[in-house]
């Protein structure tokens, strides 16, 4: 069964890496959905978390990276998405993810499955990211190689304009 692991990954971090692994392992085929929440402010547009993504998922075949926009259960019925796998944390995450699991099964009968994050990620979030990286911190512990390079360009941009 297709699968899909959706979310904003700004910036896509090993925590992010670790759930699509495992959902590749348990379902074959993965599709990573980078969307758009209009809710909040990006540190990096689309186009580039989708370069970001694909290019720190090019060791794992059966791994595809896609724009996703409109509902999630829309893009699972185009897709031929039959699961859509989330994350958790924390008890925070699993009150919210709980919602739009219940929701999505009733507007578009997807399933969703829930892995908890392994124990080496679980501090971990994109926003933290941000914010370590913004105030000078070495976040290349937690992200990527070109994901870490990327932030530090993005930073020094900042901090000269
Ligand atoms: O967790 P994130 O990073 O905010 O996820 C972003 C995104 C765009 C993947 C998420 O907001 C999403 O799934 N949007 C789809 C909109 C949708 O289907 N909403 C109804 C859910 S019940």
């Amino acid at each position: 069964m297709k699968a899909i692991c959706p979310g904003s990954f700004d910036p896509v971090t090993y925590g992010h890496l670790d759930i699509i692994e495992r959902a590749v392992a348990l379902f074959g085929e993965v599709i990573v959905g980078v969307g758009r929440n209009s809710a909040k402010n990006y540190l990096f547009e689309t186009d580039e978390r989708l370069r970001l993504i694909e290019d720190a998922c090019a060791h794992l075949p059966g791994v595809q990276v896609s724009p996703l926009s409109g509902l999630l259960v829309d893009f699972c019925a185009e897709h031929g998405v039959g699961v859509i796998v989330k994350g958790l944390r924390f008890a925070g995450d699993f009150e919210f993810e709980l919602q739009m699991a219940q929701l999505n099964r009733v507007i578009g009968e997807v399933e969703t499955v829930m892995l908890p994050t392994s124990k080496d990620w679980g501090h971990l979030s994109s926003t933290m990211i941000r914010e370590i990286a913004s105030l000078g911190g070495d976040v290349s512990g937690f992200v990527p190689p070109l994901v870490a390079e990327r932030i530090a360009a993005k930073v020094a941009a900042r901090r000269e304009g």
